[in-house]
């Protein structure tokens, strides 16, 4: 009889894919014991499988959801559908799911509705707040909520769960598998020169942006937009680097207010590992994203979090992540302040690891083979 359990790795958008690739490849070290297989809902279409390519990864099955300027609702509908079809046919015995979107909540209710136990990947983030960010906050409580097994990347999210509710026997510290994914990433032989984008004037000190929140679509990223010229303008030794979000919603704002304007260099977005080889050597990085937030601290990196509420603190308690809202007269300050000091620069560059050690996948799969009695 065949003991080995499966495991179905549900994987969405661009975040997903990286947190979850390392996952991927940590679990079919244990072969004998368990059969992974991927399920790529393909929310993102190029972004996702440009992760997948650079980790050696192959979808088992590609649900291709991905329309251009798709809705939440339309996301929604395509993948509780798809995602039914794939769990009646492949039957795991576990799913698991990462993070706060559309994949995420949806994986999560679709095995819930067929009673497969689900396990959650960076649990118990959050801010409190429904609408910040949205529609994220919900997916992740919603998530919780129908999981079995949690792994917070750190003690701060683990006792958010706690406060919950949830079970603490079902909850696993394990640090975040982003960075498992980044030294995984920054390991690689890489020729720098040939992997930074053409343009940007490497003698320049280099601002590195992104932003694709759904609540700062509009007015706020405007007034982001309106920061970036204003200190383009204030510091000629500054070039701003912005691989851009393909989402509709975005690029409407960043082309009409950006595009074409001197030293401020647009580039379609960076496959991970040109994208971490443009951190390292950016100067100071702009972002509302979650990702870039966990990854900078390791990489010594300066953040500014343009958003109003973040739901990863840590770093923002070490002082190497500094939140600073949509102000166009806050994000100019701010900014200023680290480009005019070198001392207030230095204070930000401590290299350390709140988010994790690297050996966050191989605490994850130790979780999930001793609840089956499987380690050893
Ligand atoms: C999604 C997630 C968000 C996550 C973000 C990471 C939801 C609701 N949102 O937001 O939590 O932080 O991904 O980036 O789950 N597109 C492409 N090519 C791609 C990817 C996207 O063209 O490879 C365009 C398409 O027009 C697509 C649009 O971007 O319709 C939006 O994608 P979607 O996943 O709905 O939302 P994001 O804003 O990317
Ligand atoms: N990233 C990338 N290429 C880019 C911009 C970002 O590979 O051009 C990586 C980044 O290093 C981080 C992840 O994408 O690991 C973050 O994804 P995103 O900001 O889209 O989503 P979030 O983390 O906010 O959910």
């Amino acid at each position: 009889m065949n003991s080995r359990r499966k495991v179905a790795v549900v994987i969405g958008t661009r975040p997903e894919a990286i947190k979850m690739a390392p996952l991927v490849l940590a679990l079919r070290k244990h072969a004998d014991k368990l059969e992974t297989i991927t399920i790529l809902t393909a929310q993102h279409r190029k972004m996702a499988d440009d992760v997948l390519a650079l980790f050696g990864i192959v979808p088992d099955h590609d649900l291709d959801i991905m329309t251009h300027g798709q809705s939440l609702f339309q996301t929604t509908a395509r993948l509780i559908t798809r995602l039914q079809e794939v769990y009646v046919r492949e039957k795991p015995d576990m799913v698991l799911v990462q993070g706060d979107t559309t994949t995420t909540f949806v994986g999560a209710l679709a095995a819930h509705y067929l009673r497969i136990p689900v396990g959650h990947v960076e649990a118990g983030l959050r801010t409190r707040d429904k609408h910040n960010p949205f529609p994220e906050e919900m997916n992740r409580r919603i998530t919780s909520c129908l999981a079995d097994l949690h792994f917070p990347p750190t003690d701060t999210a683990r006792d958010a769960l706690l406060a919950e509710g949830v079970d603490p026997a079902t909850v696993h510290v394990t640090g975040n598998t982003v960075i498992d994914a980044l030294f995984h990433v920054l390991g690689r032989k890489t020729d720098q020169d040939a992997l930074l984008p053409d343009g940007p004037d490497p003698d320049r000190r280099w601002i590195v942006v992104t932003s694709h929140r759904r609540e700062n679509w509009g007015p706020p990223l405007e007034s982001i937009c309106e920061a970036l010229l204003e200190l383009r303008d204030k510091y000629d030794d500054v070039e701003v680097v912005y691989p851009v979000h393909p989402n509709p919603r975005v690029r409407e704002t960043t082309d009409i207010l950006l595009k074409g304007k001197e030293r401020i260099t647009l580039i379609e977005p960076l496959d991970y590992l040109r994208f971490v080889h443009l951190m390292n050597a950016a100067h100071l990085l702009i972002t509302d994203s979650g990702g870039v937030q966990e990854e900078a601290p390791s990489l010594g990196k300066p953040v500014l979090v343009i958003r109003r509420k973040t739901e990863r603190p840590e770093a923002v308690t070490a002082g190497t992540v500094k939140l600073v809202g949509t102000e166009q007269a806050d994000i100019v300050r701010e900014a200023s302040a680290l480009l005019d000091s070198d001392s207030a620069y230095q204070k930000m560059t401590r290299r350390h690891n709140p988010y994790g050690d690297g050996r966050a996948c191989p605490r994850i799969v130790q979780s999930i083979l001793s609840g089956w009695n499987l380690e050893g």
